[in-house]
C-alpha cells in the first residue's frame, strides 16, 4: 500500500491533536483512502521540549529540512500568527504539497492568495479548522452553494466570549471574574484580547464571507466590538426581559455590498442562538432554497479541531477540489440582495432620550428601556446624541412589557 506523507507545523493543542488522531486512526484512514497516512515531520519552535513523538518522525525547528524531505504530500499548519505561517505554506504549495491550515488570522488575510497559488500548482487547500473548530461549517457552506445562494450567516464564533457571557449570567460574575474562570479552565489565553475584543470572531467571519459571497467587506467598515464593556447589571437587566447577550458575528449581502458586524447582541428565546451556552459555537446559515440551517458544536479544543483537519486531509488526498471553490462576488442587481433596512434595537438607560428628527419608530418605552426600529446609520446618530444610553440589536421575536 502506498503512503501519504504529512508534515505538521506546530505541536501545540492543534498540532498534537492531529498527530495523535492520525496515529489512533491509522487503520480507518487506510481503509478510507486506500493509502497509509504517516507523519513524516513535525516543525516546532523549541526543538528541545520533551514531546511524545515517535523517534522515526523528524522533529525540527528548521522548515527547510521539511521542504527537503524526499517525499511529502500534505503540510498541516497549526502555528500562530500570519508569519512565518504564510511563507511556509507558500513554499509547501510551490513544492506541490496540499496544504491544510487551522490558522484563522493568517487565512483571513491571505486565504485567497494561497488558494490562487494552490490552483496554479494543482494542489488543494483545506481550512475547515479555521472556523468553529470541529463544526463542519465550511464543508456545509460549500455543499449548500452548489445550488443555494447564501443570504446571510450569523453565529457565535468565539467560545471564550460565549463562556464568559454564560458565566456572568448563570453565576452572577463580573466580566473580570468570569474571564479568570475561563483562564483557569484553559478556555482563555493569558492575553485574551483576540477573543474578548472580537478579533477572533472577526477573522472567522471574513473567511466565511469569502466562501459565501466570493469576497470580503472592507475591514475598516465592519463594526467590531467585543464583550469587555458588558456589565453584570446589563446582563441581569436583559435576563429580566427574557433576553441573553451573545457575541454575534453576522455577514450578509445587501444591494451588492457585503455588510458584516461583530458585536454584543441581545437574543430572544425564539432565536436559535439563545441556548448556545459555554464554549459551544453555533452558525446559522440562510440559503435562498434551503431556508435557515443551524450548526452547533465544539468551536475549539484538541480533538474537535483535529477532527476538522483530518476531514480536510481526506478531501485533499481524494483530490476533492470542493475545498477551493469560491463563488464569485456578483455586483449590482443581485437576487440575494435585500435591503437590510430597519433592525430591532433595545436602548438601555435612555434618560431623556433624544429621538427626534431621525427615522426611528419606537415600539415600546419604559423608564429603563426603549424598544425601537431603526437602521444602522440612525443608531450611530442616536449613540452620539445619547451618551448615557447603550444600544443593542435584538434578534428574534421580542415584546417589551411595560411592567418590567
Ligand atoms: N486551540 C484551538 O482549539 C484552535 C482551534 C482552531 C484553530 N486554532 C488555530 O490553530 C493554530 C494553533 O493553535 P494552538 O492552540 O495549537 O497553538 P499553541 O498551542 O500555542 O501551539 C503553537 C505551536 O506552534 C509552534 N510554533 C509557534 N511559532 C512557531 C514558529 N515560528 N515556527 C515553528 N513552530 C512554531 C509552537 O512550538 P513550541 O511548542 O516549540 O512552542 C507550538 O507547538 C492557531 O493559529 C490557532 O488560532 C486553534
Amino acid at each position: 500500500m502506498s503512503s501519504i506523507r504529512v508534515a505538521i507545523l506546530g505541536f501545540g493543542t492543534v498540532g498534537e491533536g492531529v498527530y495523535k488522531t492520525i496515529n489512533s486512526h491509522k487503520e480507518k484512514l487506510s481503509k478510507v483512502l486506500g493509502k497509509r497516512v504517516e507523519v513524516a515531520a513535525v516543525l516546532v519552535k523549541s526543538k528541545n521540549k520533551n514531546r511524545e513523538i515517535d523517534n522515526r518522525v523528524l522533529v525540527t525547528d528548521d522548515f527547510e529540512e521539511i521542504l527537503n524531505l524526499e517525499k511529502l504530500d500534505v503540510v498541516v499548519e497549526a502555528i500562530v500568527g500570519q508569519e512565518p505561517a504564510l511563507t511556509y505554506l507558500q513554499k509547501a504549495i510551490q513544492k506541490e504539497c496540499h496544504i491544510i491550515t487551522a490558522n484563522k488570522e493568517m487565512f483571513a488575510v491571505h486565504g485567497s492568495e494561497l488558494q490562487k497559488l494552490a490552483k496554479e500548482n494543482g494542489v488543494s487547500v483545506g481550512f475547515e479548522a479555521t472556523v468553529a473548530g470541529g463544526v463542519p461549517v465550511i464543508q456545509t457552506l460549500q455543499q449548500l452553494l452548489n445550488i443555494n445562494q447564501i443570504k446571510k450567516i450569523e453565529g457565535i464564533l468565539n467560545g471564550t466570549s460565549n463562556y464568559i457571557l454564560s458565566e456572568m449570567r448563570t453565576n452572577d460574575l463580573s466580566f473580570s471574574a468570569a474571564l479568570q474562570a475561563a483562564q483557569e479552565k484553559g478556555y482563555a489565553e493569558a492575553d485574551p484580547t483576540n477573543d474578548v475584543e472580537g478579533y477572533d470572531a472577526f477573522y472567522k467571519l471574513m473567511i466565511l464571507s469569502e466562501i459565501a459571497f466570493g469576497g470580503k467587506p472592507e475591514w475598516a467598515m465592519v463594526p467590531r466590538e467585543g464583550i469587555t464593556g458588558i456589565t453584570e447589571e446589563q446582563i441581569k437587566g436583559a435576563e429580566k426581559l427574557g433576553l441573553r447577550f451573545k457575541l454575534i458575528a453576522s455577514i450578509q449581502l445587501v444591494n451588492g455590498t457585503i455588510i458584516g458586524s461583530v458585536r454584543p447582541t441581545l437574543v430572544t428565546e425564539t432565536h436559535p442562538l439563545f441556548n448556545i451556552e459555554g464554549v459551544e459555537n453555533s452558525v446559522s446559515i440562510e440559503g435562498d432554497i434551503v431556508g435557515r440551517i443551524t450548526l452547533q458544536g465544539p468551536g475549539a479544543g484538541m480533538l474537535p479541531t483535529a477532527s476538522a483537519v483530518i476531514e480536510d486531509l481526506i478531501h485533499v488526498v481524494r483530490g476533492n477540489q470542493n475545498t477551493v471553490t469560491l463563488c464569485p462576488l456578483s455586483n449590482g442587481e443581485d437576487e440575494r440582495a435585500e435591503d437590510k433596512g430597519n433592525q430591532n434595537w433595545l436602548m438601555i438607560h435612555p434618560g431623556e432620550a433624544q429621538l427626534t428628527s431621525v427615522p426611528v419608530s419606537v415600539v415600546t418605552q419604559t423608564d429603563n428601556h426603549v424598544y425601537l426600529k431603526a437602521d444602522e446609520p440612525t443608531i450611530s446618530t442616536l449613540r452620539k446624541r445619547n451618551h448615557q444610553a447603550s444600544f443593542f440589536e435584538v434578534l428574534g421575536e421580542f415584546q417589551l412589557k411595560k411592567s418590567v
